[in-house]
């Protein structure tokens, strides 16, 4: 449905996105998952059209999204990533404001208004100012703009950032919502637990590269070692950090280090014997289930919040 093919964007000298390919089916809720800079806005804004490549292509349904494309924006909506709402209107005035541009009519624009504003559960606030509204019913309402026509694709970037965790599952449930009614959704996080409880298809972003992309499962089937083994730091463990070195890759954390073990001691029996002989006491010693965290670590060698 939208296929992305060789996308290139420089500013100066910052290349922002190198290479780019990526295709997104109808229905998918899909995640776009990188840390600060990796180019998330950068290819939504190519989306839509508010960005003019250097190279390569975005289509839709088959059809070339032009820089300044128009028509797109009546199929995908975009929730940005900095609130775009005027403060001293209320909540309805700043829905008619952006949905005249969609040129509906006074009734569809009118019924959609009131459809969104229930979604974001503001239905009660139409009438209050927006500088009244708190961050998180801000970025409820910021969501509500980017519906109005009702698009068959909606892109958000990072529309969780700093709102309270009430909003946040509001938003969730929105957009889950939204995805059951057949829209598919674009969504840029380098929140790693929003990606894995949200999206079924996922590609991670760094440095303006895709560096992988699939279903969660694919991901995770990427790492050599389905489990993490992290190792509480204290004067004892320190003590032990070069025998652990001699064992396996040890990344260093602020209160833990995380250890990848090396080939020959692959095997948990392996690995527990070699605790032991060292004298690395077993109550410091976290076993847990592998996450999209470990991917990105495996990928890029870097945290996505380092
Ligand atoms: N208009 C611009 N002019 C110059 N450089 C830009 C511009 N927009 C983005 N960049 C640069 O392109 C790179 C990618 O930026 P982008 O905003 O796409 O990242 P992001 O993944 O959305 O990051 P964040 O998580 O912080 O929102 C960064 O190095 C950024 O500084
Ligand atoms: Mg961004």
């Amino acid at each position: 449905m939208l296929k992305i093919e060789n996308l290139t964007k420089n500013f100066g000298k910052i290349t922002a996105l190198n290479n780019i390919s990526l295709e997104i089916n109808s229905g998918e809720f899909f995640g776009l998952l990188g840390p600060n800079g990796a180019g998330k806005t950068t290819l939504m804004n190519h989306l839509i059209g508010f960005l003019k490549a250097d190279s390569g292509t975005i289509t839709y349904n088959n059809k070339l999204v032009k820089f300044g494309d128009k028509q797109i924006k009546r199929k995908i909506g975009y929730v940005p990533q900095e609130i775009a709402l005027y403060q001293e209107l209320t909540a309805y005035q700043n829905l008619k404001i952006f949905g005249s541009l969609f040129k509906l009519s006074k009734k569809e624009l009118s019924t959609n208004i009131d459809k969104a504003l229930e979604l974001v559960q503001l239905l009660d606030r139409k009438n209050s100012a927006v500088k009244e509204f708190s961050g998180g019913m801000k970025r409820r309402l910021n969501l509500a703009v980017s519906i109005l026509q009702n698009p068959e694709v909606l892109l958000c970037d990072e529309p969780t950032v700093g709102v309270d965790p009430q909003s946040r599952n509001a938003i969730f449930e929105m957009l889950q919502q939204l995805n059951k009614q057949g829209i598919t959704i674009i969504y840029t996080t380098h929140y790693m637990e929003e990606a894995e409880r949200l999206c079924n298809k996922l590609a991670i972003i760094d440095n303006g590269q895709i560096v992988a992309s699939g279903s969660l499962t694919d991901l995770l089937n990427t790492l050599d070692r389905k489990k993490t083994i992290k190792i509480i730091k204290t004067a004892e463990t320190e003590s032990l950090y070069d025998k652990l070195c001699e064992i396996a890759v040890v990344n260093v954390f602020d209160f833990k280090y995380e250890i990848i073990p090396n080939n020959e001691f692959q095997k948990d029996s392996q690995l527990y014997t070699y605790f032991e002989k060292i004298g690395l006491s077993s109550n410091l010693i976290e076993v847990s289930s592998a996450s999209l965290e470990d991917v990105f670590l495996h990928l890029t060698g870097r945290r996505i919040r380092d």
